[in-house]
């Protein structure tokens, strides 16, 4: 795919480089981020950012990847302070999952509300899709939040409870979706907060 950048007003969403692995450490190495994901190892070690994501950079090189991974760049500072992710996208079928983090020093100024509004524009505009699809720890309060103000339907709970690798404990799961019809009339409302 080629390179693409999402620029909203105080943020850039872009493919990962080398130079931000120790901004994505910094950000990633928290267990109040790892706590809320399936699978996010903690501690979470400079050698395991480079692992991971130098794999997310290459799946950028793919003709029709499945998996785009942006950080999210703050401007302001020129500091990477976040990521989110379009997993699993299958355009014949039209869905992809969504996911994402924030490092905690920055949570609560709407940053992942820009940064989904830049990418979710992207993934119904620019990639085609119809579905996206975003799984939430049933006790997750912000992430829930979060869904909900973007639009997001709650269309139930996984059928078994999900483990998280960094604390061992079993989480139910919530699922939402988001249509891409909902989702323009949510970018009009949203725009006009
Ligand atoms: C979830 C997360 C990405 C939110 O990022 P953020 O940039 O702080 O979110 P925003 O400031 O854009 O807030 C969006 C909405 O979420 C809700 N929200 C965010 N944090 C909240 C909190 N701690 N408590 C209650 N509601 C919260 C609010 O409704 C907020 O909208 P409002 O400010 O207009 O009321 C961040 O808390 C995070 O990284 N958490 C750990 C990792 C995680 O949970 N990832 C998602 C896994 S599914």
């Amino acid at each position: 795919m080629k390179n693409v950048l999402l620029e909203t007003e105080r943020l850039i969403l872009r493919k990962p480089q080398k130079k931000d692995y120790s901004d994505l450490q910094e950000g990633i190495n928290n267990i109040n981020i790892a706590k809320e994901i399936t699978s996010m190892p903690h501690p979470y070690t400079l050698d395991m950012v480079q692992d991971y994501f130098g794999k997310q950079i290459n799946k950028w090189e793919d003709q029709d990847p499945k998996d785009l991974l942006f950080v999210i760049e703050l401007k302001s500072e020129e500091k990477v302070i976040g990521a989110m992710g379009l997993y699993g996208i299958d355009r014949k079928k039209g869905i992809a999952e969504t996911g994402s983090w924030i490092n905690e020093d920055y949570w609560r100024h709407g940053y992942i509300t820009e940064a989904k509004i830049a990418a979710n524009t992207f993934a119904f505009n620019s990639l085609g899709l119809e579905k996206l699809i975003s799984p939430v720890f049933a006790d997750n309060i912000a992430s829930n939040a979060t869904q909900r103000k973007m639009g997001y339907e709650f269309i139930g709970k996984e059928e078994e409870k999900c483990s998280c690798l960094a604390t061992g404990e079993e989480h139910e799961v919530n699922i939402y979706e988001l249509a891409k019809a909902k989702w323009r009339l949510v970018l009009s409302m949203i725009k006009e907060i």
